[in-house]
């Protein structure tokens, strides 16, 4: 459900929730999948199989982090970075799944994710796609600054509470150039 005022400001926080991203291991793949497939979850994403994840984990072309947070850096949820040796530099923000919701845990994500990507990987485009009934999503990426590209039209299947139909997903994208910019700016973190 859409909030009143629309999209955030795009102004860094002067509190920054304590987070941080460390590399998942397969032992945490129980905690992963719960997450993933929890009922909150699971009507914005696609989960996939622990195969899947497995792979994920070991092939090089992808980053895939355990989400902690808070005062113990407590186990909050998983991102995934897909395309990391793209050779055209297209890095995709392939999945961020938090369990604690609306406490600004997945805007600190999204910065930390594009200043890997950027910064670190030395990306030309970092891209999403989201679909478009996820209205948190939608206006945490617009407020960090990632623009719409375009829509794929009723690509996936939606068959939840008893709606069975089709939503799209919005590809969004932010380019080097962009972040840069930002950054000069003071809207990302260094
Ligand atoms: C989407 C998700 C990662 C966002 O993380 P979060 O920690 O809940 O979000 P934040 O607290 O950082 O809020 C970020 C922004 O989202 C927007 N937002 C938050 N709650 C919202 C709501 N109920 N409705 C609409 N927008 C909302 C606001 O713009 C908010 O910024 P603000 O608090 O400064 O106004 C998280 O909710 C989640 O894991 N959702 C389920 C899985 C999912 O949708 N993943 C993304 C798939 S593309």
């Amino acid at each position: 459900m859409a909030r009143e005022g629309g999209p955030a400001p795009t102004e860094s926080p002067t509190v920054r929730p304590r987070l941080r991203l460390r590399p998942t291991m397969l032992s945490d793949l129980d905690f992963v999948i719960s997450v993933e497939t929890d009922a909150q979850n699971l009507p914005f994403i696609t989960p996939w199989e622990r195969t899947q994840h497995e792979g994920a984990v070991r092939f090089p072309d992808f980053r895939h982090f355990i989400v902690e947070a808070g005062e113990t850096y407590e186990s909050a949820g998983f991102v995934i970075l897909q395309g990391c040796r793209n050779p055209h530099g297209s890095v995709e923000l392939k999945r961020v799944v938090l369990q604690p919701k609306g406490r600004g845990l997945g805007r600190e994500c999204v910065r930390q994710l594009k200043r890997m990507a950027f910064r670190d990987l030395h990306a030309h485009r970092l891209w999403l796609d989201v679909k478009q009934l996820n209205t948190r999503a939608l206006a945490l990426y617009q407020s960090e600054g990632f623009v719409e590209e375009g829509r794929l039209r009723e690509s996936v299947r939606v068959t939840a509470d008893g709606v069975d139909g089709y939503d799209s997903l919005i590809v969004m994208s932010m380019l080097d150039r962009e972040y840069a910019a930002r950054v000069a700016l003071r809207l990302e973190i260094l």
